[in-house]
């Protein structure tokens, strides 16, 4: 059952001559249970489909339902609605985490419960909870200009968990935490959201963070869906060159289409040749071809897929090394387990990791 429903969803800033289109329709769901990472470059338009869902901007036109609840109509069919935010039931983390100055860890937490008319001892029990499982169980009498910015980020988490709304929306939640903790961070709160039964709507810019939280990604490009998918297939199997350079570290190797049957595409690259994937639409003459960097193998035997180039420089990244090889226009980088010596190698590149678009 979808929890969360956006349809062709158009979101313009400003109006009449100077109208700036944002959200250029957008159409989405989520899933009871499910986490969906919305992800894309700076501007593309996450945080205004975020503010838009919880009623804090008016989109022109499109449906959003949540659950079997519309709350907002506009632009085309039936009659125009606008439920205000407070009517939605969602729970908010924003990019600028707004936590109440005056109020304690505690109480900013239970305000939300206090609003709900929760009894005193019940709200006791479930603030602790929350303030322990998300690690503050100790702070709950400081008030928030006694806290690191990332403590401060997590009293806002608990403060959207703790009445367990259906749908938690979250922009960036994790962007104030250093990268250590942030990586413990994302774990926790997958697994919160998990165990608690939530669904949860989570903007980030960062691929690696969107694969390893949700069950879904959602690519946004522009105000548009690129793409969307699991976090394997829109690893493994990218449609565009957007998806595909957004999602992992690239090799993107300058080439020409010589051949095209099917999926199998003959490349030129340099003076050499290579057998590549035709993805999506697949094949314009002038093309970039696309690898991922983990994908290249570095060898010194010559290779039936591949192309020679001397070693440029290496760089430890402490569980492997990253290895450039260069050699005029052409630029290659490679994992490699142990640190490899100057000279000439060859990088294989297997034909169905090699993609043109
Ligand atoms: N209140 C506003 N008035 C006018 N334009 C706005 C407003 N808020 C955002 N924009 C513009 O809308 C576009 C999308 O902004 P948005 O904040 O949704 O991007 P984002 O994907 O969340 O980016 P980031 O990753 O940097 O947070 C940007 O071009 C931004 O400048
Ligand atoms: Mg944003």
């Amino acid at each position: 059952m979808n929890v969360l429903t956006v349809n062709d969803l158009h979101l313009d800033y400003g109006s009449g001559a100077s109208a700036n289109p944002i959200l250029k329709g957008v159409s989405m769901h989520l899933q009871r249970g499910e986490v969906v990472a919305l992800l894309g470059p700076s501007g593309s338009g996450k945080t205004t489909l975020l503010r838009a869902v919880a009623g804090l901007e008016s989109p022109k036109s499109g449906t959003i339902d949540i659950g079997e609840r519309r709350v907002f109509n506009g632009g085309g069919a039936g009659r125009p609605l606008e439920l205000p935010a407070e009517e939605r039931n969602l729970g908010l983390v924003f990019q600028s985490y707004a936590l109440w100055p005056h109020k304690t860890v505690f109480d900013n937490v239970a305000y939300g419960l206090k609003l709900r008319k929760m009894a005193a001892r019940d709200i006791e029990q479930k603030v602790k909870e929350v303030l322990s499982q998300l690690g503050l169980g100790h702070l709950g009498e400081r008030f928030p200009h006694q806290l690191s910015g990332g403590q401060q980020q997590r009293v806002a988490i608990a403060r959207a968990l703790v009445y367990n709304p259906p749908v938690i929306l979250l922009d960036e939640p994790l962007s104030n935490l250093d990268a250590k903790l942030r990586e413990e961070a994302r774990a926790f709160l997958r697994e919160l959201i998990v165990r608690l039964g939530l669904s949860a709507l989570m903007v980030t810019h960062d691929q690696a963070e969107a694969m390893a939280i949700s069950d879904r990604i959602l690519l946004l490009n522009n105000g548009k869906i690129e793409q969307q998918g699991t976090p394997q297939s829109m690893y493994e199997a990218p449609d565009t060159l957007f998806t595909a350079e957004f999602m992992g570290s690239n090799n993107r190797i300058p080439a020409q289409v010589v051949q095209r049957d099917g999926a199998a595409a003959r490349l030129q690259v340099g003076g050499m040749a290579l057998n590549a994937t035709a993805r999506g639409a697949g094949g314009s003459k002038e093309t970039a071809a696309l690898i991922r960097v983990e994908e290249v193998r570095i060898g010194r035997a010559p290779v039936d897929n591949g192309i020679q180039l001397p070693l440029s420089t290496c760089m430890y990244l402490g569980d492997r090394w990253e290895c450039l090889f260069k050699s005029g226009e052409a630029n290659v980088r490679a994992y490699s387990r142990h640190r490899i010596d100057p000279g000439n190698y060859w990088l294989e590149m297997p034909a169905e990791k090699l993609w043109v678009f």
